[in-house]
């Protein structure tokens, strides 16, 4: 159900969530001052409540009222915001505990889309997570959350995303920042302004509480080595496969930027047409926007053997 900016502003005044797009991807709104939608965020989407939300602001100025960003590093966001970027730093005011689940940091970014931001001027502040259900890869299309949702979700209309694939999250510690999660902005033209440390990844105790949740995960199972059962293959356009079975394509194999915009709607479209089992082309590179790539077919390649298993056990 697409709605407009004027109703999706009222919808929001009178403690209701929409869904609403970003640059990255679709997001599922609520006012940070509406204990209400918050909660109806976590219900809707099926989310873990120790899952934490992040806050879209209108501008840097707004968000430095929330968190405490180590003054020599406030320049350099003003490079990259609006944009994909999210930064997890100390909270300084009180806001809803379901927004953080309970932690003393936020996650704060000031979105691309001039949609989400004239909400947020309209209503203040706005706590988003992607709007799929939880567990499912995230909706870069108006139809996966109609799929999603069955059509009980309001959509504000406006350009859907861009960049098709969610922002990369950077956790300040003191002097230094570590990775949560890469994403549409590549961490290479971040260096030079964010001292970035990859720390080793723990699965035992994430950067981000939300990596600990399934992601990602379409139902078809996916998997990297090509068997007599495959029905369907996720590749590239300009990668001759020598197997005869449909390709599911996520565009050319050069063109990293095509590839993100297009990978959760390839994933969607397997259940969509109901394919049980597909392989995943995983053959490359891992730098630059690749690494977001590599890191989202990673955990929906993992997290479809989980759930087939589980099956049996
Ligand atoms: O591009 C995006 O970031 C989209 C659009 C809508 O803005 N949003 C998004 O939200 O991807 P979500 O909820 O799907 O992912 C947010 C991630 C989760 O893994 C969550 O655990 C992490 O951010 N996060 C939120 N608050 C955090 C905090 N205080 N500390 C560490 N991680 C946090
Ligand atoms: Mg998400």
């Amino acid at each position: 159900m697409i709605v407009s900016i004027e109703k999706a502003i009222e919808l929001l005044m009178s403690k209701d969530v929409v869904a609403v797009p970003s640059e990255t991807v679709f997001g599922l709104a609520a006012s940070i001052d509406s204990p209400e939608a918050i909660k109806k965020i976590f219900e809707i989407k099926g989310r873990p409540p120790k899952n934490p939300l992040i806050v879209h602001f209108a501008s840097l100025e707004q968000a430095l009222q929330y968190v405490d960003i180590e003054q020599s590093f406030i320049p350099h966001l003003e490079a990259f915001w609006p944009g994909p970027l999210t930064l997890v730093a100390p909270l300084k005011v009180k806001v809803d505990p379901h927004i953080t689940a309970n932690l003393s940091t936020l996650a704060v970014r000031v979105p691309n889309h001039p949609v989400f931001l004239e909400l947020i001027q309209a209503v203040g502040p706005l706590a988003a997570p992607s709007a799929n259900r939880s567990g499912f890869p995230s909706a870069t299309r108006s139809w996966h959350i109609e799929f999603d949702y069955g059509g009980t979700v309001p959509i504000v209309e406006g350009a859907e995303p861009e960049h098709g694939v969610e922002s990369t999250i950077l956790i300040q510690q003191k002097g230094f920042f570590t990775l949560g999660r890469p994403g549409a902005t590549p961490i290479e033209p971040l260096k030079p302004y964010f001292k970035i440390v990859e720390a080793a990844v723990n699965p035992a105790e994430p950067q981000c509480p939300g990596q600990m949740f399934r992601h990602y995960a379409p139902k078809c199972q996916l998997i990297t080595t090509f068997t007599a059962e495959v029905e369907a293959i996720v590749g590239f356009t300009d990668v001759d496969y020598p197997f005869s079975k449909p390709l599911y394509p996520l565009g050319s194999l050069h063109d990293p930027k095509q590839v993100a915009h297009q990978l959760f709607e390839t994933l969607r479209l397997l259940d969509h047409d109901h394919i049980k089992l597909a392989y995943v082309d995983m053959n490359f590179p891992t730098h630059g926007l690749y690494q977001t790539i590599h890191e989202r077919l990673s955990r929906a390649i993992q997290e479809t053997f989980n759930l087939n298993r589980e099956l049996y056990v």
